[in-house]
This record gives C-alpha cells, sequence and structure tokens, in this order.
C-alpha cells in the first residue's frame, strides 16, 4: 500500500474529525502466547489503516489544523541493543521520513506531550473499550488537565465514538484495497486447489492444514484465521480447528482457510469428498448449498439490502431440506418458525476486509444495510446433518458450506475468489487429476 493510500485516508477522517477535535489510536499490545513467548506481532486494524506503521508501543494522534502538524505519531526510540535482538525500529525520525508523520516523539515522552495537544481542542475521538490499559491513561489524561491549574473553556467536554467514522470508512474498499483483497483471494485459491491434488483417504486432517500454511507463507502471507479442517462428522461442528483426525473413505472434507496478505483478508470454504467421489447423497445436499450461494451471489449486487442474500440462501436450503425429507411442513413455516436453522445455523456472510469478520453496520437506522459498490463480503451457506436417529443415517455426517469472497460492484458481484472449483464434478475432476 502506497503511502498516499495512508495519507489520503488520514485526510478524509481529519476532515469528519474537524479543527476543534484530535483522534488518538494506540497501536495493539503485544500478546503472551505462553510464559516468555509471544504471539507474533499483528498491528490493531484500525491503527495501522491509518498510519501503515506496524511497530507496537506506537501512539498515532490526529489534529486537524495544526500549526505545528495534524499527524503525531509516538514510537519508541532506536536502540541498538534491543534493535539487535528484536529487528529495526524506525524512531521519530524514521516515522516523518517514511511514515508521513508531521511530528514524532518517543513514546516514553507522550505523558509530557499529549495532554497538551489534547487541551487545545473540544472532542476527543477514541474507540473506548477496545485496550483497558489505554482506555485508563486517556482517563488520567483528561482528568488531569480538569484538575490543572491551568483548567480553560478549551478543556475536552465531549467523547466521540472513533471507530464509528473509522469502520465506515474501512467497509468501502479502494481500488488499492481490492487489489490486495484479490491477491489474497488467489493465494487461498491455490492453496486449496493444491488440497484438492493430495486428499485421500487415510491422510489426517493436519496433513491437509499443513498444505495451506504452506501455500500461503511461499507466497509471504499468513493464515488470517485458524483453518477448519474437519471431516466426516467434525464437518458438523462449526468452529473445529483441532484438525488432527485420520480421514476415511466416504466421508466428506469441509475446509474454511483463508489467508492475510498485507493486512487483508481471504475467506474460503470448499466441502469436498475424501474418495474424490461424492456419494449421492452427499451430492444432493451439495447441490442444495451450491444453488444457495449461488442464489445469494446474485443478490449481492448495488442497491439490494444486506438481508437479501441471506433470504435467498434461507429459501433454497428450506426447500431443498424439504425435497430431501429433512423437514417436514410448508416452506414458509419452515422458515419464519426457525426450523431450517437445525441444519443451517449460521448467517449467509459478514463483511471482508482487514479483519475477517470486518467491521461496518450491517444496520443503519435499525433498517438493513444497502449494498454499495466497494463493499466486500462472504456469501458462505451451508447445511450440516450431525447423527441423530431422526435423520437417515445416510445423511448423517455431511456437513456441506461454500464460502467465496465477493465485490459489490456497480453491475452486480465481482467474485474475488472465482476459479476456485466449486461444481461437483469440477471438484470431482480436480481430485482425480
Ligand atoms: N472462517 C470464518 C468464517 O467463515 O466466518
Ligand atoms: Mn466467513
Ligand atoms: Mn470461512
Amino acid at each position: 500500500m502506497k503511502a498516499e493510500e495512508f495519507a489520503g485516508r488520514r485526510e478524509q477522517l481529519m476532515r469528519m474529525v474537524g479543527a476543534d477535535g484530535i483522534a488518538i489510536l494506540p497501536s495493539a499490545p503485544v500478546r503472551t502466547r505462553s510464559r516468555d513467548v509471544e504471539y507474533r506481532y499483528r498491528q490493531d486494524s484500525d491503527f495501522f489503516y491509518l498510519t501503515g506503521f506496524a511497530e507496537p508501543e506506537s501512539v498515532a494522534v490526529l489534529v486537524p489544523g495544526r500549526p505545528g502538524g495534524e499527524f503525531v505519531l509516538f514510537c519508541r526510540e532506536r536502540d541498538q541493543e534491543k534493535e539487535l535482538w528484536d529487528g529495526g525500529r524506525a524512531g521519530p525520525a524514521g516515522a516523518v521520513s517514511t511514515f508521513g508523520a508531521d511530528d514524532a516523539f518517543p513514546i516514553d515522552d507522550i505523558d509530557d506531550i499529549l495532554p497538551g495537544l489534547i487541551e487545545s481542542c473540544t472532542r476527543v475521538y477514541y474507540t473506548m473499550g477496545m485496550y483497558s490499559d489505554f482506555d485508563s491513561r486517556i482517563a488520567e489524561w483528561i482528568n488531569a488537565l480538569r484538575a490543572s491549574a491551568s483548567r480553560s473553556a478549551h478543556t475536552p467536554h465531549e467523547f466521540v465514538a472513533l471507530d464509528h467514522l473509522l469502520h465506515d470508512m474501512r467497509l468501502y474498499k479502494s481500488r488499492a484495497e481490492i487489489s490486495a483483497m484479490r491477491r489474497a483471494a488467489k493465494i487461498a485459491g491455490k492453496a486449496h486447489e493444491r488440497a484438492m491434488g493430495v486428499i485421500r483417504p487415510g491422510l489426517f486432517e493436519y496433513e491437509v492444514e499443513a498444505e495451506f500454511r504452506h501455500e500461503f507463507r511461499r507466497n509471504n502471507a499468513w493464515v488470517s484465521y485458524s483453518p477448519i479442517v474437519g471431516a466426516g462428522r467434525n464437518s458438523c461442528t462449526l468452529h473445529y480447528v483441532e484438525n488432527n483426525c485420520q480421514m476415511q473413505d466416504g466421508d466428506l472434507l469441509l475446509i474454511d482457510a483463508g489467508c492475510e496478505l498485507d493486512y487483508y483478508a481471504s475467506d474460503i470454504t470448499r466441502t469436498l469428498p475424501v474418495s474424490g467421489r461424492f456419494s449421492p447423497e452427499q451430492k444432493a445436499v451439495y447441490e442444495i448449498v451450491l444453488d444457495a450461494q449461488l442464489a445469494a451471489i446474485e443478490l449481492t449486487r448495488a442497491g439490494r439490502h444486506w438481508n437479501e442474500p441471506h433470504d435467498a440462501a434461507v429459501q433454497v436450503i428450506t426447500k431443498g431440506l424439504k425435497k430431501l425429507g429433512l423437514l417436514e411442513g410448508s416452506v414458509e413455516r419452515l422458515i419464519s418458525d426457525g426450523a431450517y436453522q437445525r441444519f443451517f445455523m449460521h448467517r449467509t456472510g459478514h463483511w471482508l476486509g482487514m479483519d475477517v469478520h470486518d467491521v461496518g453496520d450491517y444496520k443503519v437506522a435499525d433498517q438493513w444495510r444497502l449494498l454499495e459498490p466497494g463493499m466486500v463480503t462472504t456469501v458462505e451457506p451451508g447445511i450440516y446433518i450431525a447423527a441423530s436417529s431422526d435423520v437417515p443415517s445416510r445423511f448423517h455426517n455431511i456437513g456441506v458450506r461454500i464460502e467465496d469472497d465477493v465485490l459489490v460492484t456497480s453491475n452486480g458481484a465481482d467474485v474475488l475468489s472465482k476459479g476456485l472449483a466449486k461444481a461437483p464434478e469440477d471438484i470431482e475432476a480436480l481430485m482425480s487429476s
């Protein structure tokens, strides 16, 4: 992502914040995995969206109209000894020269400098409740200002939820963002293809997961969430991430795996027959889910509201389950009383972007939001038939989900993950080649 992209975002946000406001964003904290081992650091999405700065212990401040510079970055100082162990740091000078800060200070000086920046503003834009330690520091700075002898009419008297503004911006993807998301989808698609080439009875689920991790890393991407690789009964466990069972002939295998590239995620699911051929029951269920997905994608277009694709998927799935004899009664009734939810218990999609379950409201003023060009959503209906005495055994342990990443454009859906097989015959052909 180019420096101008980040600068443009800051400008857009600052126009909304206005000359008497200040926006403050902390970086994500470093998190401990176990004892003295840390997780690989991942910058906070909002912070990165505005700065492109990936270091911990940083604070970004936007002060529209400040004569000394509108974009102020607090960050760690250069330190030869520490950099030897942990890698390079930009330091305040690098924050200015490389990251476009107008002004930058050592993070250790923030107590001395930030209150002075806040003091001249009436509104503080800040996302409360995300990082409690930083929430407390904000409260301390404000309280100190209020208590100080120099307090004046300028002391801020209004807090505004920064995430409301920022998350609405993040919902509409720019060309550069769409391009990053296309690349993330492409890599994940290749990884799914790679997996289709190795799946066979006797393999363990983790061996399939390994194919994804290999393909992601060789493209400089990381998993964007823990991959779900569930065969047989595991295909019916929505958040199955153990991935430690051996796959049997006759199992269906549900793989939900996507990657993050340059801070943008893909999220793709395919469901495959471990033997390479779907059984008649597996295929029947699969085709219902595929029809539901195609119907939902068709409605993922500008002018439709957020829930229309889901409604379409629910219709197709409920009709299909009735036809298979798994539900009885009128389709209308099965939908209105939620009977279909026994087999399709999640929503058809979610916003996708820097976060897998990306930010942005699904409703505006209590109404489903209209889809607009630039929004990206997943479309991922499913049917999950766990083993149960009131379901014919030939349907047991059939869990199917098909998930693609879809960009809303001014003329219909643009499937970012297109090109990856999903028709049953295409999957069977790929698996036998
Ligand atoms: N992989 C998470 C989801 O599909 O929502
Ligand atoms: Mn998803
Ligand atoms: Mn998924």
